[in-house]
């Protein structure tokens, strides 16, 4: 079958890391008779440049006439100090909303080669852990009124934290969902100590659980989910939350599991068309040395092999070469702990020997 798909490369490490999961993607394509038709949407400081608009309308036009869109990353010094309206960071939040992807998939699980290459101990790593982080992600700060005001101590600025009930009711049911599918454990995280929009959040997760009872519930705040995670990351199985919580728990998640650089994601919500993103940035430290590792991406087109057009076998195929490429003790220079490592275009060359391998055996 043919699939069309949405190519915003963007800024950085953006360009580098997508090129490395289309090839992946040309290939199982070959391997299973699919044909992958892309077309470029020029997004985020790259589009600022050329277009005066880090999201221009042409952009928005190809992303929604796509099946799907593979998405790499947006934003760095060069456009730090445009206007919040004007920012690279407009492109990825203007999406989301445009295709009304409202919940972001974010699993943190390690790979069981990845154990030198986590922070953790043995002791707490254990067999490993797998953890499916749901963050809510067109609503809350990210979303709410920002803007200026007098205030006695002169200027002032705000940004509103704001949920609806049915927000946070349509966040829960996919929580549940992905808990009934893995171990049917869901911890909801917030701050309802403290914020009006966490207790409501709260008291709306416990509504939705009612029709989910075969899930063991509990909620947790964001303060003790973030120490929670390293002391014992396995007593998790799906984290739901809020935006700005999710944002902040699946950077620090991905860096148990070895790497920023392996954390993939789905954003998914109104219908099959998503948005697939790994949950790192767009990395200017590194840009241009071809060293930035590709598996978030890799494993995010992945995702949208499953999540979007409902091909579990070849997505599994994608996972299975990245598993045992790193089982083969293949690393990018994040996850080498103290060994060797090779560069963006080797290690997308060693999966893709390693998928073409898996096939002929
Ligand atoms: P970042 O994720 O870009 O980088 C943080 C650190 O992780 C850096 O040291 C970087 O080199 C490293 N890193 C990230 N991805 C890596 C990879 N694939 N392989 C190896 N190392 C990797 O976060 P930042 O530095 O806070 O942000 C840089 C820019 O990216 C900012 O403009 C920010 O707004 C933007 N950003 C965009 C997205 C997105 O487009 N989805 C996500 C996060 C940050
Ligand atoms: C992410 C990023 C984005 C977010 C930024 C760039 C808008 O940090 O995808 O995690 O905060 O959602
Ligand atoms: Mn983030």
């Amino acid at each position: 079958m043919d699939y069309k798909i949405a190519i915003a490369k963007g800024d950085g490490i953006g360009p580098e890391i997508v090129e490395s999961a289309m090839e992946v993607l040309d290939v199982i394509g070959k391997i299973k008779g699919h044909k992958f038709i892309y077309k470029e949407a020029p997004v985020g400081g790259f589009a600022y440049d050329l277009y005066g608009d880090p999201l221009p309308l042409e952009s928005i036009k190809t992303c929604k006439e796509s099946d799907s869109v593979l998405f790499g990353a947006v934003g760095g010094p060069k456009w730090d100090n445009l206007p919040g309206d004007k920012r690279a960071e407009t492109a990825i939040l203007g999406l989301r909303k445009n295709l009304e992807t409202f919940a972001n998939l974010r699993p943190g699980y390690l790979f069981k080669s990845l154990k030198d290459a986590s922070p953790l101990k043995e002791s707490i790593i254990g067999d490993g852990f797998d953890i499916l982080v749901v963050r809510e992600l067109t609503g809350g700060i990210y979303f709410g009124e920002k803007g200026y005001k007098e205030t006695e101590n002169g200027k002032a600025a705000f940004d509103i934290e704001i949920y609806s009930e049915m927000e946070i009711e349509r966040i829960a049911r996919i929580g549940f969902e992905m808990a009934m599918k893995r171990d049917k454990k869901l911890t909801s995280v917030d701050k309802s100590n403290v914020l009006e929009s966490s207790r409501l959040w709260r008291k709306v997760v416990e509504e939705v659980s009612k029709d989910y009872k075969e899930v063991s519930l509990n909620h947790m705040y964001i303060d003790n989910a973030a120490m929670q995670v390293i002391r014992d990351p396995k007593q998790f199985d799906v984290i739901l939350t809020s935006n700005i919580f999710g944002d902040i728990l699946s950077d620090e998640i991905s860096m148990i599991t070895g790497s920023i650089g392996m954390l993939a994601s789905a954003s998914i919500g109104k219908d099959k068309k998503g948005i697939f993103e790994p949950i790192h940035g767009s990395a200017p430290d590194i840009t241009g040395k071809g060293i930035a590792n590709p598996i978030a991406t890799i494993l995010s087109a992945a995702m949208m092999l499953k999540y979007s057009f409902g091909l579990e076998e070849e997505s599994k195929m994608i996972e299975d070469g990245v598993a045992k490429t790193l089982e083969e003790g293949y690393r990018t220079s994040d996850i080498r702990g103290d060994g060797d490592w090779i560069k963006t275009g080797e290690m997308t060359e060693k999966i893709i020997k390693t998928i073409q391998k898996m096939v002929q055996n």
